[in-house]
């Protein structure tokens, strides 16, 4: 397959140059400029299977998944030839006031796939932008819902840790406080309840006391906030950016009836967990709860393209007819938005995962993953494994009994998941918990071997 292909890299490519451009020239995101060098940056080249490929011709195991995003691996034939075949017909066409053929069939196949009753797409181009179309569009809803008679409904509520991404919305949305104060003048308020996390509490509690704790605080302040509250917002299945952090039983499903019962809107941000990585196609169907808007991205286009998705019901749908004249269209929209490249591409991942019933497979790769992470959860350093299909959070931390965390300054999983390079394995921390998503097509081989390597970075590092 992919992996026995040749991924000789082009000789035109000299690694220093690229180097000083790269230092001279380059912006990186969420990236520290002045320690980038010295943390010796991958120069990706090519990718092939599982692996990115440098300019030096070495291959690593994307075991992050090219930051959550690629899903069934690079150079995917079907996906790199259903790209071609719409190159040779369009590459763009605007959506607005338009349509066009990939566009029409993607919408068409998402609707038939989401549970009901999502049956509408609108598209957009990254994981953000999928949120920031979300929370308008819950806003709009309910100036247009039932004449306005709802119309007091304008507050988000999101949970602390929330990662929903960079724009100003979303980062108004998420909990990520180091954003709220480089960004505070810019962004709106949002009613915030705590992370039920399973980890850290404030003293006085439990695990399952500061569980319980956390649940009945989200519901109070659901009711409390009752008619002012437009829309409830989270990331289903885990809190990705937050490090991987998985919820009780049952919160999601009190955190969904809670939101029903005062009349707002539920919305799923499923930017990473969902297309597969849930082991459902949509991580609210393993929940078994349905939301009114579904954000998609990331994984969407098998990695390959910036497309999103956000899906809603008819109901909200239709609160946007209307005569042109009555200002009832939704204003959004991007130059790019329902790329037709991006299309393509997902439409093939969505047949790669149909034909090779992929999905079906994954319970037994996830649970041979957590097999193979056992043997790190004896290592004094390893605080907690938290594993929600094939997506895997390892927090390091100084004391496992304290939970206390390593100083910032020494960069700990920074340099675990550097030194878990020198086993062929490219990873990107959360601080210092070590994530690992990879394409769910990896092997037991290269599952194991991601896990070697994270144990290898674990005892360099800390011994
Ligand atoms: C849950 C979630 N929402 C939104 C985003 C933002 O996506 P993007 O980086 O494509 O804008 C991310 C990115 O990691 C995410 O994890």
């Amino acid at each position: 397959m992919a992996e026995t292909r040749s991924h000789r890299v082009p000789s035109r490519w000299d690694r220093h140059q690229l180097e000083q451009w790269d230092d001279r020239y380059l912006w990186h995101p969420f990236t520290p400029q002045s320690v980038y060098r010295e943390e010796e940056p991958l120069l990706i080249a090519s990718g092939e299977g599982c692996y990115l490929v440098d300019v030096d011709g070495k291959r690593y195991l994307d075991g992050v998944g090219s930051l959550w995003c690629n899903l069934l691996g690079h150079r995917r034939p079907e996906i790199d030839s259903a790209v071609r075949s719409q190159l040779d017909q369009i590459a763009h066409a605007t959506l607005l006031g338009n349509s066009s053929v990939p566009a029409i069939r993607l919408a068409r196949r998402l609707a038939k796939l989401a549970p009901d009753p999502l049956t509408r797409v609108f598209y957009s181009d990254s994981g953000s932008t999928a949120v920031e179309v979300a929370l308008k569009m819950a806003l709009q809803f309910w100036q247009q819902h039932a004449e306005g008679e709802q119309s007091e409904r304008k507050l988000f509520l999101g949970l602390s840790e929330a990662y929903h991404g960079d724009t100003v919305g979303s980062v108004s949305l998420g909990g990520i406080d180091l954003f709220h104060r480089r960004f505070g003048p810019l962004l709106f308020d949002v009613v915030r309840v705590p992370s039920p996390t399973g980890y850290r509490w404030p003293e006085g509690f439990t695990a399952p006391t500061y569980q319980r704790h956390c649940t009945e605080v989200m519901e109070r302040t659901i009711r409390e906030q009752g008619q002012r509250l437009a829309a409830v917002v989270v990331e289903p299945g885990f809190q990705g950016a937050a490090g991987i952090l998985t919820y009780p039983e049952g919160y999601l499903e009190r955190l969904a009836s809670v939101t029903r019962e005062v009349g707002a809107l539920l919305i799923f941000d499923e930017v990473a967990v969902g297309m597969g990585r849930s082991g459902s196609l949509f991580a609210c169907q393993r929940e078994g709860v349905v939301p009114d808007l579904l954000c998609l991205a990331k994984g969407l286009t098998g990695g390959y393209l910036p497309l999103a998705a956000t899906l809603a019901t008819e109901e909200i749908y239709e609160a946007f007819l209307g005569a042109p004249e009555a200002g009832r269209t939704f204003f959004h929209g991007h130059t790019y938005t329902g790329n037709a490249l991006g299309c393509a591409a997902a439409l093939a991942t969505l047949d790669v995962l149909e034909n090779e019933r992929l999905l079906e497979g994954l319970p037994l790769k996830c649970d041979y993953l957590r097999r193979a992470l056992d043997r790190l959860r004896s290592r004094p350093a390893v605080g907690q494994i938290r594993q929600y299909g094939l997506a895997v959070g390892i927090e390091l931390v100084s004391d496992r009994k304290t939970k206390e965390p390593f100083p910032a300054a020494d960069r700990v999983g920074p340099r675990v998941c550097r030194s878990a390079r020198d086993r062929g394995v490219f990873l990107r921390p959360l601080g210092d918990v070590v994530v690992l998503m990879p394409p769910i097509t990896i092997s037991r081989r290269q599952t194991d071997q991601l896990v070697d390597a994270v144990e290898h970075g674990i005892r360099e590092v800390l011994g």
